[in-house]
Order: C-alpha cells, then sequence, then structure tokens
C-alpha cells in the first residue's frame, strides 16, 4: 500500500521580476546571475500570501485528480513562510476548500519540506490511517528576503504547488532521508518581517533588521548540496534495491542551475532526465518541486510506470530522496 499521485496543481503570481529589475537593487547584472544561478525571472506576491496560493494550487491539484474536498482525509501544507502563525495554513486551506473531513497540520522544513510531507502522507495511507490526502508547498519567500544583499535577493522567488494521494495496493518505495542541525547556521532567518506583498522597492526602503530576513552562507549550501544529494539518490535506489537504469525524471529542488549539473554529473546521468523550471520562477522552497512536478504532468511529459525521483535539500540542513511511480 502506497499514497499514489493522482492530480497536481500549482500557483504563481503574475507579476514577475527579472534579473535586470534586481539589478536596479542591488549591484549585480543579469549575465552574473544567469550565469552562477540559471535564473532569469522569479514571480513575487502583489497581494496574495502563502494561504492564498496554497488555496489556489490546491483547487487546481484537487481539480486534475477529480477528487472533491470532503474525500480528503490529511492537509499538509509545508511552508517556512506562512502570513498566519495561528491557525496553521493546512487548516486556513480547509477553511477555504471547504474540506470538513480533513485533519490539518503545517510542516516546516524549508527546500526538503515537499519530500517530507510527501513521505508523511505516504506513511499515512500506507498504514491506513487515511485514504486521500492533500499536500502543498507554498512560500512567500520576498517576505524573508533582505533586498539589499546580493547574495541572497538573486535566488529567490513566490509560489505554491500541490499533490492528491490517493491509498493504493501499489509498491512503497522507502525513502532516505536526513538532518544535520550542527550545519544549520549556513542557512538562518531568525524572524520574520512581513511586507505584505509590497514591491521590492518599497520592502527595500522598509528594512528593519538583518534578522528579519534569510542569511546564508552561499558556499557551504552549495558544497553541502552538490555532495549531498547524489549520496542520497544512491542510498534510495540502494534501499530499494533499485538502479539508476529504472528512474526516468530526477525531480530536484530547483536552487540553482549549477546545482542540478553536478548532481547529474555526479551521478554521470544525462542531463534531460534533470528537468529545470527555476529559470522562471527561481528558488521557491517547499514548492519548488511540486510547481515542477505539475507542470511536467500537464504538459504531458509523465507516462504512467515511470519512475520519478524527488530530491530536496535546505535549511536544517535536511535533505531527502523519495521516489514515485507515475499513474495519473
Ligand atoms: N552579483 C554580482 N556579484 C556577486 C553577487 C551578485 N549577485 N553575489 C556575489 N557576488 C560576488 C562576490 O562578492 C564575490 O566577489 P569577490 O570575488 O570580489 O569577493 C564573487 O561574486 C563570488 O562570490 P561567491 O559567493 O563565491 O559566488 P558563488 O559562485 O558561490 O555564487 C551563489 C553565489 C549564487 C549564492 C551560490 O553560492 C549558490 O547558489 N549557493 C547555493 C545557494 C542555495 O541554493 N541556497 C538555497 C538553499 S535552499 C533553502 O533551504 C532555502
Amino acid at each position: 500500500m502506497t499514497g499514489i499521485i493522482c492530480g497536481t496543481g500549482s500557483y504563481a503570481p503574475s507579476y514577475t521580476m527579472d534579473n535586470n529589475d534586481i539589478a536596479k537593487l542591488v549591484e549585480t547584472s543579469d549575465e552574473w546571475i544567469q550565469e552562477r544561478t540559471g535564473v532569469v525571472r522569479r514571480h513575487i506576491i502583489q497581494g496574495e500570501t502563502t494561504v492564498s496560493m496554497a488555496c489556489e494550487a490546491a483547487k487546481r491539484a484537487l481539480d486534475n485528480a477529480e477528487v472533491t474536498p470532503e474525500e480528503i482525509d490529511l492537509i499538509l501544507v509545508s511552508t517556512i513562510s506562512s502570513n498566519v502563525i495561528l491557525p496553521c495554513a493546512a487548516c486556513e486551506v480547509q477553511k477555504e476548500l471547504g474540506a470538513m473531513n480533513a485533519t490539518c497540520f503545517d510542516l516546516s522544513a524549508a527546500c526538503t519540506g515537499f519530500v517530507l510531507a510527501y513521505n508523511t502522507a505516504a506513511a499515512y495511507l500506507a498504514g491506513g490511517i487515511y485514504k486521500t490526502a492533500l499536500i502543498i508547498g507554498s512560500e512567500s519567500l520576498s517576505n524573508l528576503t533582505n533586498w539589499k544583499d546580493r547574495g541572497t535577493c538573486i535566488l529567490f522567488g513566490d509560489g505554491a504547488g500541490a499533490a492528491v494521494l490517493k491509498a493504493e495496493d501499489q509498491k512503497f518505495y522507502l525513502p532516505v532521508t536526513h538532518s544535520d542541525g550542527l550545519k544549520g547556521v549556513a542557512l538562518t532567518c531568525k524572524s520574520r518581517h512581513d511586507c505584505n506583498g509590497l514591491t521590492s522597492e518599497i520592502a527595500a526602503e522598509s528594512l528593519v533588521d538583518e534578522a528579519h530576513f534569510m542569511q546564508m552562507d552561499g558556499q557551504a549550501v552549495f558544497k553541502f548540496a552538490v555532495k549531498k544529494v547524489p549520496e542520497v539518490i544512491r542510498e534510495a535506489l540502494k534501499r530499494n534495491k533499485m538502479t539508476q537504469e529504472e528512474i526516468d525524471w530526477y525531480i530536484l529542488h530547483q536552487a540553482n542551475r549549477r546545482i542540478v549539473e553536478a548532481v547529474a554529473k555526479r551521478l554521470e546521468e544525462p542531463i534531460e532526465k534533470f528537468p529545470m523550471n527555476l529559470q522562471e520562477y527561481g528558488n521557491t522552497s517547499s514548492a519548488s518541486i511540486p510547481i515542477l512536478l505539475d507542470e511536467m504532468n500537464r504538459t504531458g511529459k509523465l507516462k504512467a510506470g515511470q519512475k520519478i525521483m524527488m530530491a530536496g535539500f535546505g535549511a536544517g540542513l535536511t535533505w531527502g530522496a523519495t521516489i514515485i511511480e507515475w499513474h495519473s
């Protein structure tokens, strides 16, 4: 028994900032950002919130899955940037959807969050506790971004992605996940300063304290990712007695094109097996994997029976890989 994905959805704000817009805020250039990260533009909230984007992505996923809100037993929202502390974002989504039979809670594990949300939901479904789950990654990272720090503000964006899982009598692929709190200092955010979707120019003027924003040792995170992601992918394959040849797609957290390319190289896999959309969204933390999954689903790239390796990595530090078989 496992949780098969039977529908996906995503949402990104219509307002975008390209690299030239960023270059008006900090000393950088489109050329530098594209070369070092692969990012071209990012979507930024203008009135949307983490909860509103989560709701929109969820509605699209339910529609895609042909599942009604009443059928949902579990709603999990993975986020580090919710606009609400209490009640949790998942309960806000429940209210908006009218999914009154669902148990709801949030999960905070930064860019590994969606992988952990999938694992959590799949374990509940495999254990027979629930039959249908809605998992969402939603982030308003623009609220946590220091628009005066060129080491970070070039990277992040806002958006949400969702998937509907149903319990089915199919193979349960065992995930592999790790955490290392000793290295957490590489990427921190001590408290939050909510910019409420103000344009970045206004947000830049309203800075009050650096502790309100993400602070990152970019090189440390980069080195961690290119070492640990191939390792955890190999561990997941070994744990499930599978080989790389059996994997059709590697859907990695979309942090940086160079990280994805380095992982492909270390695994000696063709880059074509590593779809990317970070050029359009930047790093949307726990939303990046479900947004990419939804794009691939809606453009018909995913075929029934294909095996997909999802891998996330980020603050904590946390990282993990999980295999799914596509059924939609
Ligand atoms: N524009 C122009 N120059 C810049 C910029 C910029 N935006 N940022 C840094 N520089 C300069 C630096 O000052 C430095 O100049 P110097 O040599 O004169 O001192 C030079 O460029 C090189 O700086 P590095 O920090 O070494 O640049 P690097 O190649 O490492 O790229 C980056 C920086 C893009 C942040 C990279 O380290 C990276 O992508 N790291 C991974 C970050 C990541 O993915 N984080 C997300 C984790 S997921 C999560 O949990 C949210």
